[in-house]
């Protein structure tokens, strides 16, 4: 079993190949769409989701996987295709968001502090979304920060969610992505790079130490973290080369070798912002894991504004999808310049 969950971490992140996160809860998706001004149906997610996925070359020689969300991975596409079968036929692994969302967490400060469920009949479902096609999942797990917080209380619940995820996934045989993420949107203005490192360290060590009480696989995981970066509300930011330097020495700290890959969410950053600091973070090299993208927004914002809801602007979509994929894939293998 383990060396099957291997093969697919493996494959997962591909040199030059990375993941498309394409798992916007109905909620988040519907404020994408309110961007643009287009109503969010069956049809329109159908629409929006269909263009992504048939992005040829962009989909074919950058993407490795997909991560979509319940209703996507039972859809068919308009000429009765599952979407599952086409993402397939562009080469790529079908994932699955499998929490339902980051709750509020009793006795914390449940105004900022959450916990992410999901848990309750896991193994059911994911019997059902193997069958489905799914070979890997995915659990966000927020940690936001304050002058105080978080509190031992939120990394240790939801490293220990993500470690129960993560053995379900792979009894199953299905890869878990782990993604703890520390915010960088989060409400204050003292969240310096040397602050974000701290919680990332100790939130990632907590997530590991977990993990091995679960006596979950490392070789058949994918780690989705955030990069350490200066929060948004921070007026000092950090330049893109200390962001990957900390990121690196962050990761060297927590994470064991035999974890085949790691793949950045994006977490807010512009697009370029994104590409850039991945790039980085590879240019420094003699890394022992494949270092590459699991982005949502950084790769899909410019599509989304040139699809804007019209058939007409499908190709535009497809090209602007492309060129972003295009480029991180380059930033996977350290060769994105400015
Ligand atoms: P972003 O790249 O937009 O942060 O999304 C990635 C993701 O899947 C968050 O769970």
């Amino acid at each position: 079993m383990t060396e099957e969950l291997s093969k697919i971490a493996e494959a997962l992140v591909t040199p030059g190949k990375g993941i498309l996160a394409a798992d916007e809860s109905s909620g988040t998706i519907k404020k994408r769409f309110d961007s643009i001004g287009v109503a969010s149906t069956d049809d329109t997610r159908r629409d929006y989701r269909e263009m992504l996925f048939r992005a040829g070359e962009g989909m074919k020689n950058y993407v490795s996987g997909v991560i979509l969300y319940d209703e996507t991975i039972r859809q068919k596409a308009k000429d009765g295709t599952t979407l599952v079968d086409v993402m397939k036929a562009a080469g790529s692994i079908p994932g699955i968001k499998v929490d339902t969302g980051a709750k509020p967490l009793a006795g914390s400060n449940a105004t900022i502090e959450t916990v992410t469920e999901g848990l309750d009949g896991l193994r059911e479902r994911l019997a059902e979304y193997h069958k489905l096609g799914a070979r890997f999942a995915k659990w966000r797990a927020v940690i936001t920060i304050t002058d105080d917080l978080p509190s031992w209380n939120c990394v240790k619940a939801n490293a220990h969610a993500l470690a129960r995820y993560a053995a379900l996934c792979q009894e199953a045989g299905i890869v878990p992505i782990v993604e703890p993420e520390v915010l960088m949107d989060g409400p204050h203005a003292g969240h310096t790079i040397e602050r974000c490192y701290e919680v990332t360290e100790w939130t990632q060590r907590t997530v590991f130490r977990e993990l091995y009480d679960a006596r979950v696989a490392l070789e058949g995981i994918v780690l989705k973290p955030n990069m350490v970066i200066a929060g948004q509300k921070c007026p000092k930011q950090a330049s893109p080369q200390q962001v990957a330097e900390l990121t690196v020495k962050c990761l060297k700290a927590t994470t064991p070798a035999s974890v085949p890959g790691i793949a950045f969410l994006s977490g807010g950053q512009s697009d370029e912002q994104a590409t850039e600091n991945l790039s980085l973070i590879n240019q420094i090299g003699n890394l022992p894991w494949n270092v590459t993208f699991s982005y949502g927004r950084a790769l899909q914002a410019a599509a989304l504004k040139a699809w804007g809801g019209k058939t007409e602007n499908v190709a535009a979509g497809q090209r602007a999808f492309t060129h972003r994929a295009r480029m991180n894939s380059l930033a996977a293998l350290g060769k994105w310049n400015q």
